[in-house]
């Protein structure tokens, strides 16, 4: 996939119309703190989150957005107490439990990111079911990134592609970018045209580090529970003031340069 590819999404010009595929990527922060702001447990954060998350994927297609990517567990989060764990994965249950249906109805094509080992028997069946049965969809692209993190992922990468070498499917002095990228579990799906974090946290915190190389990086000053779609619009209306360049030169600065 080519940076350049993108390109036009956002173009620096706010009236502009968005090209279609706009891949948006959210760092869902803040349930804890949210709760804890209210004098309530956690879990009840949490539990907010996944109605925040409800309220963005209704309304980010009518904002343009073909594909979400959403960090839900990351590889680190196993160092929390076990029954915050336990909620979580509970909350991933009981999310495909309620939601899978109705995503399905919509065209909805669900994708869960990061490592399958670590969990139960149970939660990768239902990350399997979810795949299945929108794998023909092709409307709209959800991925959940859950037990999902960048450096995890380049790793069982760069390990997929070396047991290829000996397997002798592949040789070393052929990896290039692209064929790299392929072995990425975001792929085949382009990189994320934008990145938004809530809570107030101005860090990735090991989210699609290898994907994160252009992408424009939104940090909002707002508790992931009470995310909703006009968040998500003022994120994009931000985007799409601002001017991509991938390293190279836009059209005013080649005229200026020649
Ligand atoms: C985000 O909210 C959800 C997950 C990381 C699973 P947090 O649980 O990180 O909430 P804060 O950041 O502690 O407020
Ligand atoms: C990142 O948030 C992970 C998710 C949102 C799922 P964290 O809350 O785990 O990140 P840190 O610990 O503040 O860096
Ligand atoms: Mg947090």
């Amino acid at each position: 996939m080519s940076p350049l590819s993108g390109m036009n999404h956002a173009s620096g010009d706010p009236a502009a119309p968005l090209r279609p595929g706009l891949h948006v990527a959210i760092i869902m922060d803040g349930n804890g703190r949210w709760a804890t702001a209210r004098g309530m447990p956690r879990a009840l954060g949490h539990r907010e989150g996944v109605a925040a998350l409800r309220r963005t994927i209704e309304g980010a297609a009518a904002l343009g957005v073909h594909r979400l990517t959403v960090f839900g567990f990351s590889t680190e989060n196993w160092r929390r107490p076990k029954r915050e764990v336990m909620e979580l994965m509970g909350l991933l249950r009981a999310y495909f439990q309620s939601d899978l249906k109705r995503l399905e109805r919509r065209g909805v094509k669900v994708r869960v990111l990061g490592r399958r080992t670590g969990l139960e028997s149970d939660v990768l069946q239902m990350i399997e079911a979810a795949e299945t049965q929108t794998a023909a969809n092709d409307s709209f692209h959800l991925q959940v990134a859950f037990n999902y993190g960048g450096r995890a992922d380049i790793v069982d990468a760069a390990r997929a592609f070396a047991e290829a070498v000996e397997r002798g499917e592949a040789k070393a002095r052929d990896l290039n970018e692209a064929l790299f990228e392929a072995h990425l579990s975001t792929a085949p799906i382009p990189a994320p045209d934008l990145i938004i974090r809530t809570s107030g946290e101005q860090r990735l915190s090991n989210f699609l580090l290898w994907e994160c190389a252009y992408a424009e990086l939104i940090f909002q000053d707002v508790y992931w529970p009470d995310y909703g779609p006009e968040h998500l619009r003022a994120a994009i209306d931000d985007y799409r003031s601002r001017q991509r360049r991938y390293g190279g030169l836009v059209h005013e600065d080649i005229l200026a340069a020649s």
